[in-house]
């Protein structure tokens, strides 16, 4: 895993962001773009026995639609909660391809464990005790979202994926192609991240800019869309438990002024949603002022 300290410091901090290499997953990553892109190239009625159904946001559909006049994103994606354990629900889990829901499986474990791995590396880079995010994170949950972007002729006028942070702890995410389009917002400018083949981009969320104080970032980022090339994409994002208290860690606000305001799992799922609709951030919300 990560073997330079200093450097790993400044991703979290400054970037929020970076790609992680020699995980060790490569096997089950692969398998899972395989089935990823076999899915996506399914008859569309083949595909909507997995469709979104109303007030699910699992499911074979589009992100975050929340009104009939709202202008969509350029892309198709295929959501799925695959943990806990208990609450998942099959009916969204699709049969086809035939490998599919063992291949996803399998994924959750492995990139579960990635993120086990990487909370433990942030909790002793930030001076706590090194279980100290993964205990937060007992009871966790972990969606898993594919993306598939289409190409636009018009390309300039559409984004994959609008500008956003992710309101999770931890995404992990992987190009499933060599279609490059994402992009992350550095100092005002878009930068173009370019995939080192295999690699995991880590993504910080805003659960653990708030969860560290602020000591990371979550960065903002979106998805362009190719001209003529497709491109998918598979973000893993790993959540405290629904009964979790989501704010700065006891442990840094010691002596520290907390910078962020301590909610229930619930209240900040509602936050999640009510933020999209005013369109401002979710840390703006969430900041003691
Ligand atoms: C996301 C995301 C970027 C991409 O799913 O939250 O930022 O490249 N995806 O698909
Ligand atoms: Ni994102």
């Amino acid at each position: 895993m990560m073997t330079n300290w200093r450097n790993f410091m400044l991703l979290c901090r400054d970037w929020g962001f970076f790609q992680l290499i020699n995980h060790g997953e490569s096997e089950t990553i692969d398998a899972m773009k395989t089935v990823t892109e076999e899915f996506f190239k399914l008859p569309l009625e083949e595909k909507m026995k997995c469709a979104q159904l109303p007030n699910t946001i699992e499911g074979y559909g589009q992100a975050f639609v929340v009104s009939e006049e709202q202008k969509l994103d350029w892309g198709d994606m295929m959501f799925i909660l695959p943990l806990p354990i208990a609450l998942r629900n099959f009916r969204f889990w699709p049969q086809n391809p035939q490998s599919f829901r063992e291949t996803l499986e399998e994924y959750s474990n492995k990139l579960h464990g990635v993120s086990m791995k990487l909370f433990k590396l942030m909790s002793i880079n930030l001076g706590v005790e090194p279980e100290t995010i993964s205990k937060k994170f007992v009871n966790f949950t972990q969606g898993i979202r594919m993306n598939y972007y289409p190409p636009c002729p018009e390309a300039g006028k559409v984004l994959g994926l609008a500008p956003h942070s992710d309101a999770t702890g931890l995404t992990l995410l992987v190009q499933v192609n060599e279609v490059q389009g994402l992009q992350i917002r550095k100092n005002s400018k878009w930068v173009p991240i370019k995939p080192i083949h295999g690699s995991i981009i880590v993504n910080i969320g805003d659960v653990m800019e708030i969860m560290s104080n602020g000591e990371y970032r979550s960065i903002e980022h979106r998805a362009v869309v190719n001209f003529e090339k497709e491109r998918l994409s598979i973000a893993a994002f790993h959540n405290p438990g629904l009964e979790a208290m989501i704010g700065p860690m006891a442990e840094l606000v010691k002596e520290k002024t907390p910078k962020y305001k301590t909610i229930d799992a619930q209240d900040y799922v509602k936050l999640v949603i009510n933020s999209k609709l005013d369109g401002k951030s979710l840390i703006d919300h969430m900041k003691i002022q």
